[in-house]
């Protein structure tokens, strides 16, 4: 899939004169640079070969680039992209698990996040996917957020379904469960539509959804397949 946006809140996060946002799907080409993101976005990030894996197992993963138009060594503009952030989403019979959503620290709370959502509930439409599925701590109170306010709602609790990385009775290592939530991909009016920075994409959520929503979260965090 490939699309382009221009947000009017990049400045905030770059000097660049300019950028462009759009969709690439991942190669094992990108994993290192994929992998470092991922460290710095988690306190329990997948690994390298988690990616590799998901790559292997044919799943879908979209990266979201911006084009940085930087002054060129001999005059005019060249472009260096940068990752804004990715996705990886496992295809079911009628339904798309999110297994892992991130965008990049500088560039959290502009609306990429949605954006990812938005490209990850297009594909999954086109798919025939009914509902979209993810996990999500408790704890991570702005991943949670973001979900509901996209729609998604909350379905029922995994206990002990992620590290938490601390040590309870007798040293045995403690767990912390996961909310489960998810999306209808056809109900009506679901979408919450969000004004600011990424309005184009917004409007291209709109469009493209027509008043669906959806989604999923990484959230298996050192829990793949
Ligand atoms: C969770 C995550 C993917 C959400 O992505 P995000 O880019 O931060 O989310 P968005 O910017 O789309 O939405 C979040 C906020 O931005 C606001 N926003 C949305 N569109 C906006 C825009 N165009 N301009 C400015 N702000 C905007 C939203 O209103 C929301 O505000 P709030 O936090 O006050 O409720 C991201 O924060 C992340 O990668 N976190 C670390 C990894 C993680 O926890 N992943 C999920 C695991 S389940």
């Amino acid at each position: 899939m490939s699309a382009v946006f221009k947000p009017d809140n990049l400045k905030e996060v770059s000097t660049a004169a300019s950028q462009e946002a759009y969709f690439e799907p991942m190669t094992h080409a990108h994993l290192e640079a994929v992998a470092q993101l991922e460290q710095s976005a988690y306190r329990f990030p997948w690994t390298q070969g988690n990616f590799s894996d998901s790559l292997k197992c044919g799943y879908h993963m979209q990266m979201l680039m911006a084009g940085q138009a930087v002054p060129g060594l001999t005059g005019g503009i060249q472009s260096s992209p940068v990752l804004i952030g990715y996705f990886v989403a496992m295809k079911g019979v009628d339904e798309t698990h999110l297994l892992n959503i991130t965008v990049a620290p500088a560039y959290q709370r502009q609306g990429w996040g949605h954006l990812l959502l938005d490209a990850l509930a297009l594909w999954s439409r086109g798919e025939g996917a009914q509902w979209l599925w993810l996990e999500v701590r408790p704890s991570n109170a702005h991943a949670k957020a973001v979900y509901l306010r996209y729609g998604f709602r909350e379905v029922g609790l995994r206990k002990g379904y992620y590290p938490d990385g601390g040590s309870g009775l007798l040293g045995a290592a403690r767990r912390e469960d996961a909310v489960v939530m998810s999306l209808a991909l056809n109900a009506i009016g679901a979408a919450q539509p969000v004004t600011g920075g990424a309005s184009a994409d917004r409007a291209f959520a709109g469009s493209a959804f027509a008043g669906s929503a959806s989604v999923d979260s990484a959230s298996t965090r050192g829990k793949l397949p």
